[in-house]
């Protein structure tokens, strides 16, 4: 199946669908199988450690599919290694850069210049207006529910909002696992979805098994947003080692992270303090069970092949279209 949307034009991928970048977990056999089912596959530089492999990462995907794919970015100073992997994305002519934080305006001009498209994730009114500004071609409209640090706002609005209040594609971040949910997200005028727990629960994932299930019997309700991790609003599972650990930061931090230059700091040593527990939460069995997902998992009921969950997508999706004149005949 192909779609024609502002975003597949833009990227020349077949499916209006992001294997979104999921830190510590998107590896190369994610990214290709992305790429490979029609989708876009993507990852965080910063999962390549150290940073020179990076470049060893990019020429790897580029041998194993010619379809496009996504590097994501942290545009910001807390990304020490920022100029270096935005560099080698640039030199190895990344179709996409998903940029996150900070301001994203040099990173814009560069890769203008090298053919290389920029969408920004947002996830307030300021963060849109700042990537429009820079040029970024399109937006990534991260709302309430997301898994990860994810919005606060409901993708219900968020997505028409920043249809209507700028004339970018938008891509839907957050609550969607379904062809239903995407037909949903197309009709609130998104040109693509972005989808990241639904692909934690694929069999090309590199998490524990404890982890997968714990994302096909998770109901909506057993996602919590945790401060903990590094004092920015994550959502996770609502494992006893969370309820154990609580999911708010002391009043001090509280009051040192209003002060934008502390709030970078804070941010930097406690995402270290979290590395360790999350990375092992990840890969093996541990009473410390850390696990980021989304709202949506409550719709997540199988393991299955990336290819398998993408097709599933798009049969649903068609399923729904199918169902449409229906919802023309409730009306009187
Ligand atoms: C475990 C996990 C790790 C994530 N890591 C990143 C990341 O490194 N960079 C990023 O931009 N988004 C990250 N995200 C957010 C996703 O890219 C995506 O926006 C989100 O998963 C979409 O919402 P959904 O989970 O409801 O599909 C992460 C999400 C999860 C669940």
């Amino acid at each position: 199946m192909q779609f024609d949307t502002a975003f597949t034009r833009d990227i020349g991928c077949d499916l209006p669908i992001v294997v979104a970048p999921l830190f510590l977990i998107s590896n190369i056999d994610m990214v290709v199988a992305g790429s490979e089912s029609g989708a876009l596959g993507s990852f965080p530089a910063l999962n390549v450690r150290p940073v020179e492999k990076l470049r060893e990462w990019l020429q790897e995907i580029k041998r194993r599919t010619d379809k496009p794919f996504a590097v994501n970015l942290i545009a910001n100073r807390t990304n020490i290694y920022y100029k270096k992997q935005m560099e080698m994305c640039l030199d190895e002519k990344v179709p996409m850069i998903i940029a996150s934080l900070g301001n994203p305006t040099e990173l814009i001009e560069n890769a203008h210049q090298s053919g290389t498209k920029v969408y920004c994730d947002v996830i307030r009114h300021e963060h849109a207006q700042k990537a429009v500004d820079a040029g970024a071609d399109g937006l990534i409209a991260v709302s309430g529910g997301a898994g990860g640090h994810g919005g606060f706002i409901s993708s219900m609005v968020w997505i028409p909002y920043l249809r209507k209040q700028f004339s970018l594609p938008v891509l839907a971040a957050g609550n969607i696992a379904t062809g239903e949910g995407m037909l949903a997200a197309m009709a609130l005028g998104a040109s693509g979805v972005y989808m990241g727990t639904r692909f934690l629960a694929s069999e090309e994932c590199p998490i524990s098994e404890n982890y997968k299930s714990a994302i096909i019997h998770a109901r909506p309700q057993d996602i919590v947003t945790t401060y903990k991790l590094d004092g920015v609003a994550a959502n996770v599972i609502n494992t006893p080692y969370v309820q154990r650990k609580g999911t708010d930061i002391s009043w001090i931090e509280k009051k040192l992270f209003r002060s934008r230059k502390l709030r970078q700091l804070l941010f930097g040593l406690r995402s270290l303090r979290s590395i360790g527990v999350l990375s092992e939460a990840i890969k093996k069995p541990t009473w410390k069970e850390l696990w980021g997902a989304g709202q949506v998992a409550g719709l997540i009921d199988e393991v299955a092949p990336m290819q398998d969950i993408v097709e599933r997508i798009l049969q649903e999706y068609e399923e729904a279209v199918q169902k449409l004149p229906h919802a023309a005949q409730l009306k009187k």
